[in-house]
């Protein structure tokens, strides 16, 4: 049996507000048959709604106490990166052991995470990051990313109209016709792609805009009119199809590009971003100026730093009327379909890594060692190096 002998653990995630869990208990019962001992810390999924008598149905065990968990656990699978735990009043980096394998969003280039990896590298635990697999079609099913994503383009249309004083569809009334309210997606991504299919679903007029001449085809089959943007792809589109950072004269262009579509918009939802780079600015504060009262503007991309020059992470403000919605964390938000989601996805990508109840590191696959941040006490992880680098030469 592929787990047997192994010990999988899933302890409740500790970072402020997140109510995602690593493992549903159909993901565990996959385990728990292929041979696995799964340790379930108690409440683990409650924030998803999975009582802990679910998950013991399911054939895993609950730990009541989550130093057993990461005590006994081969293999540990998380959400969200280790961070401080207040309930024993220590990082949750102390409470791995050498040798031990962690799969999270590790999100390791960040320079607020840095000392984090540092300290898994130190204490020798091999640790993956599921936002490194490369975007190939056999990891598609390991994908964290773009599910998440997914969740947070569709979240993020449901809190604007939400926020919105005003109808999405066109309406019949006995009053007379009520126009559509006017949707504008900048970033046509996955999340982007999905923002604009909802947004059609609940009937606004939707337009977009993206870099990537691809995404403006998938965002045009969707049914969105375009914005044309005078960016030349050869600029904007770097190896293997990614979105390129913009020189600023070419970032003020597209904001001249984008101003009278954001001005006449009822909703903007922004999530354009850059692999490995902060998220360009596209909507300045003047822009939000110019825009209606009672606009609702929701940047997605605000964990990478933010589309909107106004928006405020963590937060939701009003700049001249507009709302400007700063949400972290969005998928976190949608705990059931995120976590049945990411389950899937972080079984998948641990199965790819376990053969005949062992771990198998295999450098060779493409898969492995690009989601690869720590091994034998070193850091391994291209992006992360760089980052770290760039971050010395700075403080020097
Ligand atoms: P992302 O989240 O990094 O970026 C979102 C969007 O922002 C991208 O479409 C990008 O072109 C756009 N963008 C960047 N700078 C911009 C600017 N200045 N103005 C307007 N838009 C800007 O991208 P995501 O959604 O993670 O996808 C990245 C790529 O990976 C895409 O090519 C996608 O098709 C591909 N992909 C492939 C998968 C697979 O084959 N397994 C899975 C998921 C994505």
């Amino acid at each position: 049996m592929k787990y047997a002998g192994l010990t999988i653990g899933i302890p409740k995630e500790v970072l402020a507000g997140e109510r995602r869990v690593a493992a549903t208990p159909e993901t565990a019962a996959q385990l728990v048959q292929q041979g696995a001992e799964v340790l379930v810390e108690a409440g683990a999924g409650l924030g998803a709604y999975i009582s802990d008598d679910a998950y013991t149905t399911a054939g895993a065990r609950i730990c009541r106490d989550v130093r057993e968990v990461f005590g006994r656990a081969d293999i540990i699978l998380k959400v969200k990166q280790p961070t401080f735990n207040h309930a024993l009043g220590i990082s949750e980096v102390e409470l791995f052991r050498e040798g031990q394998v962690l799969i999270t969003f590790l999100h390791p280039a960040a320079p607020a995470n840095h000392e984090m990896v540092q300290g898994l590298a130190q204490r020798g635990v091999i640790a993956l990051t599921l936002d490194s697999i490369p975007r190939i079609s056999r990891a598609q099913a390991m994908d964290a990313l773009t599910s998440m994503s997914t969740v947070a383009g569709y979240k993020a249309v449901i809190s604007a109209a939400n926020r919105l004083p005003k109808f999405l569809p066109m309406m019949g009334t006995a009053i007379g016709m009520i126009q559509p309210a006017q949707v504008v997606v900048i970033g046509a991504g996955v999340a982007g792609l999905q923002a604009i299919a909802t947004a059609k679903r609940l009937g606004a007029v939707v337009k977009a805009a993206d870099v990537r001449p691809d995404a403006n085809e998938q965002a045009k089959s969707l049914g969105a009119r375009l914005i044309e943007l005078p960016i030349p792809s050869e600029l904007a589109v770097g190896e293997g199809g990614y979105a390129r950072p913009l020189p600023e004269e070419w970032l003020v262009k597209e904001r001249e590009a984008l101003a009278s579509a954001v001005a006449e918009a009822d909703i903007v939802i922004l999530s354009a971003l850059v692999p490995g780079h902060e998220a360009p600015i596209l909507v300045t504060q003047e822009m939000v100026e110019r825009m209606r009262p009672g606009s609702v503007i929701v940047d997605i991309s605000i964990d990478q730093g933010g589309n909107c020059a106004a928006a405020r992470p963590g937060e939701v403000i009003e700049h001249h009327g507009v709302v400007i919605d700063g949400t972290q964390n969005i998928p976190g938000t949608v705990p059931v379909s995120a976590t049945m989601l990411f389950a899937k996805n972080i079984l998948n990508f641990t199965s790819h890594l376990v053969q005949d109840g062992r771990i198998d590191l295999n450098l060779a696959d493409e898969i492995i060692a690009s989601s690869l941040v720590t091994h034998n006490g070193q850091i391994v992880h291209q992006g992360t190096l760089e980052a770290m680098r760039v971050r010395r030469e700075e403080r020097t």
